[in-house]
């Protein structure tokens, strides 16, 4: 009997998916931080190292540490140019960052839809929804999966575009030998508590074009040049130390944190085999992609089950599985704030007269398919090979059971 339903659980002890508890190497050094007195990044080493380490294993030229996953993206859209007037291209399947750092740029996003083998952006899509006023693609990595960046890459040179890249999920990630994060124009990054490296809130740009990464730098710190002389709208995005040293330590723990995801990863979709293509579907990357598994996202077949996905949720959280939710039940297009468009307050940017046209946010199909069948399992590096064979048979038991 399903534990839902009163049985017993697979799990007594639930799952939890926890960020990589800091060594005492780590917590030394935030003390030191703090005693030193140096707290921010203006005279402070910690946020440089971090820039340093990260463009380092990007390969890129330039990195910058923000405040947060979306300031990064409101400061590269800004970087490379983004203005009232233009549009954005981007996914509907994906958090709203991704979409509202755009019309904090006072630009309109416009959706594409996504490729139901990654869930991320369908190129094709995007191709299709290009229009005189498109001035970036926001392409993000989803759950850690690759977008397939060849194709936005040709679509930024037929088009003029630039390929903004969000990934606030896939740090890690690769796509033909590259990380991903180092391919487009600029690039973005979140170290949010649940994110692969963590400073608990806190974020990235990175470009190796120079002119980007000084305005996304003048952006970043109030369009400061000189002594209280401003060039142009800045913000303050900018990092702590105590985050900076945490995310530099972070960074150098990545490829041990990266094997426990896989190691986890692995013996799932191993045991999850003899459901695939039946009740559920695990997109999986494809031979020329690394994956970051930042969250596995699962496809169930709703059609064959007795009970809405909502309810296999709760089935398999009262399973013991503590780390199960849905990313994202909404495309974002049928969210209120993309049906109102009330955006700045009066309208803008959808009625912004530097654009004059009129947006209508029409259904995508797969975003909609894949929105009403998602489950989501949250990876995290303290997750053990036993946690990935209690998942899989939690959602056995649930899946047969429900079985029509
Ligand atoms: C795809 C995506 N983009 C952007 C963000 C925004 O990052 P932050 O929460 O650090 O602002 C997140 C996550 O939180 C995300 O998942």
């Amino acid at each position: 009997m399903l534990a839902i339903e009163g049985g017993k659980p697979v799990r007594e002890t639930p799952i939890v998916a926890r960020p990589v508890v800091y060594s005492e190497e780590v917590l030394q050094a935030v003390a030191d931080v703090l005693k030193s007195g140096v707290l921010t990044a203006q005279h402070g080493k910690w946020v440089k190292a971090f820039e340093a380490e990260l463009a380092s294993f990007l390969g890129v030229r330039h990195a910058l540490a923000v405040s947060n996953g979306t300031t990064a993206i409101h400061t590269a859209l800004k970087a490379v140019g983004v203005g009232p007037g233009d549009e954005v291209i981007t996914t509907p399947f994906t958090f709203a960052a991704s979409a509202t750092a755009v019309l904090h740029a006072n630009a309109v996003p416009v959706f594409a839809d996504i490729d139901r083998e990654t869930l991320n952006l369908d190129p094709a899509s995007v191709e299709e929804k290009i229009t005189d006023k498109t001035k970036a693609v926001v392409v993000v990595h989803l759950a850690g999966m690759p977008a397939e960046m060849d194709a936005f890459m040709k679509i930024a040179e037929r088009y003029g575009v630039k390929i903004v890249e969000d990934t606030a999920q896939a740090l890690g990630a690769e796509y033909r030998g590259r990380r991903v994060g180092s391919i487009g124009h600029i690039s973005t990054f979140s170290l949010y508590a649940t994110k692969h490296i963590t400073s608990g809130e806190g974020g990235a740009v990175a470009t190796d074009v120079a002119a980007y990464a000084e305005r996304a730098r003048l952006i970043r710190a109030h369009g400061e040049v000189g002594k209280y002389s401003y060039e142009l709208l800045g913000y303050n995005y900018r990092m702590t130390e105590m985050q900076g040293v945490l995310a530099y330590y972070q960074l150098r723990q990545l490829p041990e944190m990266q094997r426990r995801r896989e190691a986890y990863v692995k013996v799932l979709l191993e045991e999850l085999a003899p459901l695939e293509g039946d009740l559920l579907t695990v997109p999986k990357p494809r031979p020329y992609m690394r994956h970051a598994w930042h969250l596995v996202q699962i496809l169930l077949a709703v059609e064959r089950l007795k009970k809405p996905r909502d309810y296999v949720v709760e089935a398999l959280r009262a399973e013991g599985v503590g780390n199960v939710f849905v990313a994202y039940p909404t495309p974002l297009y049928k969210t209120p704030l993309f049906q109102r468009r009330e955006g700045h307050g009066i309208g803008c940017p959808w009625a912004c007269p530097y654009y004059g046209r009129r947006t209508e946010y029409k259904p995508l199909p797969n975003a909609e398919w894949a929105a009403e069948r998602v489950v989501t399992l949250l990876v995290m590096p303290n997750l053990t090979e036993q946690d990935a064979a209690d998942t899989a048979a939690a959602l056995k038991k649930v899946l047969t059971v429900l079985r029509r």
